[in-house]
């Protein structure tokens, strides 16, 4: 029999106890061993729980507890779930955690300690919810040098989207669609503008690429001002609005972006929908393969948590090698994504759209083209995608638009991600 304890009884952590309950048979045969939730930590009360009396507001319950072998930590943040992932590491317990801010930040000093002290500390639920992605990138990839990833990596901007696209649904009323099904993070500040999308790229960088990304140095735009609007003229152009988390390793080093994209019909990741997540790696052996699955929501984040545990149970030895070095204290440098090309979509609006489209095509060049949308409600304005050109001479030849006098608004702009 191994001991578990569960600090954090929310959406995620609730369903890692449900789960070791309702499978508590095959989970035995998978691992070897019974696995049984012996304390959950929370400040909240549960009294109509029917695990009510596992439930503790002491934390010395779960610590003082030498049967307890293994700590869940479902709380999220960086704040009293780092001290506790601390203390259970340092006390001889492996951790499991969804917790992605918690690694994004202190991953590397996380592992350090979990090596030094022979336990393992597994995180496979803190990157796609339910989909298997971070044990397949630095195990079953592991021949591969990876080139890229690029991926949809958060539910709730991705559900969010998806009905706004749909159903014409606003952006709150998608918002509260997410949190009631409890996609959203507690505040979704983190969702809404990519925070935790490019939390998530950071990780999966950092495991694809052997080398610590710091999130903070990865530029992230959220999809605050995506309107339906967009979405029309993403749709006359084939595409359709992603947020996209996106990282590559070149000759010139390693670069990262989260941000929303037009992704081509014709690419696998404009089909994904609603709460679900898609992953593309490239590698130099394998070529592409891309991981699809719910992205985020009780049980499939909560069956990556419990995958964790038993790989724990059946194999306790087997750590991760942390590889995730920090440059002696330094933070990677990672290359500036404004020197790479790409192309934009940008919406003008202009009272005399002749002399503002011998503005753009002074300004973008002769690459540029054109659409309009049939509604009245865009008669005075006009979309453009231009050429290929580095994301820096593109943000210069907007501001130089907008001061051109020939515009009255640049109302939005957007990339465009190429394969
Ligand atoms: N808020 C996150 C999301 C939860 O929507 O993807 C899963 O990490």
């Amino acid at each position: 029999m191994v001991n578990v304890s569960v600090l954090g009884y929310g959406v995620v952590g609730s369903g890692v106890v449900d789960i070791l309950k309702k499978n508590g048979k095959s989970i035995k045969t998978r691992a070897g061993e019974d696995i049984k939730v012996k304390r959950i930590l929370d400040i909240r009360d549960f009294p109509e729980s029917e695990y009510k009396e596992l439930f503790t507001k002491n934390a010395d319950d779960v610590f003082n507890d030498e049967s307890i072998k293994i700590v869940v930590e479902t709380i999220g943040g960086i704040g009293i779930a780092y001290e506790y992932t601390k203390r259970a590491l340092k006390s001889g317990r492996h951790v499991v955690t969804s917790n992605k801010e918690l690694v994004a930040t202190h991953g590397p000093e996380l592992l350090k300690i979990a090596q030094e002290n022979n336990v393992r500390y597994l995180f496979e639920a803190s990157v796609g919810g339910g989909i298997p992605i971070i044990r397949p990138l630095r195990q079953c990839l592991a021949a591969n040098m990876i080139t890229g990833i690029t991926g949809i990596l958060n539910g709730t901007t991705n559900y969010i989207l998806t009905r706004m696209k749909k159903d014409g649904m606003d952006f709150d009323e998608a918002l509260k669609g997410a949190q009631k099904n409890g996609y959203a993070e507690a505040d979704p500040t983190a969702d809404i503008e990519g925070h935790d999308a490019c939390r998530k790229i950071a990780i999966l960088s950092s495991i694809a690429y052997n080398e610590f990304v710091n999130y903070k140095n990865i530029p992230t735009e959220g999809i605050k001002n995506i309107s339906l609007t967009d979405m029309k003229y993403a749709d006359a152009l084939n595409c359709t609005i992603k947020l996209i988390g996106h990282s590559r390793k070149t000759k010139d080093g390693i670069y990262a972006w989260v941000s929303p994209a037009m992704v081509g019909k014709d690419m696998p990741l404009a089909g994904v929908n609603d709460v679900f997540n898609a992953i593309v790696v490239y590698g130099d052996a394998i070529g592409e393969a891309m991981f699809y699955g719910p992205g985020a929501g009780k049980f499939p984040t909560a069956s990556a948590v419990v995958a964790d545990i038993i790989d724990i149970v059946s194999h306790p030895e087997d750590g991760f090698k942390n590889n995730w070095q920090d440059h002696n204290g330094n933070t990677l440098e990672l290359t500036d994504p404004s020197g790479i090309a790409a192309k934009y979509f940008v919406r003008v609006k202009s009272t005399d759209q002749k002399e503002a489209k011998r503005a753009v095509l002074a300004e973008f060049g002769e690459d540029v083209k054109y659409l309009r949308l049939p509604d009245s409600e865009t008669e005075d304005e006009f979309g453009f995608v231009c050429g290929k050109m580095p994301e820096r001479q593109f943000a210069l030849s907007v501001e130089r638009l907008k001061k051109s006098g020939k515009v009255d608004e640049v109302v939005n702009k957007i990339r465009v991600l190429e394969g």
